[in-house]
């Protein structure tokens, strides 16, 4: 692994804060795909592309479609940061996930989940208008209807909670190492 690269798209923060703490353990660059320029990609052979969960699509969704040309031929890794639960065995929401954020981009690559913050009081007006409301939708359905992650919001509620823990970050750096 010459040169590895670290990309996230973040709104509120952890999913920098992991892509930051990738790229110490990794000793290369962690940027946002907002700074990122043709030539870090180009110059990199493995790249970790982070992005955040947001009504189950994927912050680096479009990054990812508008610069698949460049990433291919790379070793990719993607992650995606939520506050839902890690995704258990027989729960598809990380396929999902994948679905809603790579399309039927690079789907060798594989994605990974690291659990991160749900803080309702930090985040914009719009932002807790919408997760306000889908809180509400929530509380009225029948919890055996709700999918896991709607029901882990649902619990969370208003109650700022932080979930971030770098041992969700031990498989990403294996895979970007192996080989
Ligand atoms: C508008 C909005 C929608 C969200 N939807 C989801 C979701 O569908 N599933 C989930 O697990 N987390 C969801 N979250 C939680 C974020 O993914 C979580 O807070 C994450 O830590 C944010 O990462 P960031 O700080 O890098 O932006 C949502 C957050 C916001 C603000």
């Amino acid at each position: 692994m010459a040169a590895p690269l670290v990309l996230y798209k973040s709104k509120y923060g952890t999913t920098r804060t992991y892509a930051e703490a990738l790229g110490r353990a990794l000793s290369c660059p962690a940027l946002s795909v907002d700074n990122a320029r043709p030539q870090d990609i180009s110059l990199a052979d493995t790249v970790i592309i982070g992005g955040s969960i947001r009504a189950s699509g994927l912050g680096f969704a479009r990054f990812v479609k508008a610069n698949a040309q460049a990433l291919r031929g790379k070793r990719l890794v993607f992650f995606a940061v939520g506050a839902s639960p890690v995704p258990g065995a027989g729960d598809d929401t990380l396929a999902q996930i994948r679905k809603r954020g790579l399309g039927k981009l690079f789907p060798e690559a594989p994605l990974f989940y690291c659990r991160g913050d749900w803080d309702m009081e930090g985040m914009t007006f719009l932002d807790r208008t919408l997760c306000g409301l889908l809180i509400k939708s929530l509380q009225k359905k029948d919890i055996k209807e709700l999918a896991p992650w709607q029901k882990a919001l649902r619990d969370a509620g208003t109650k700022k909670t932080s979930w971030y823990d770098e041992k969700y970050l031990a498989p990403i750096l294996a895979a970007a190492r192996a080989g």
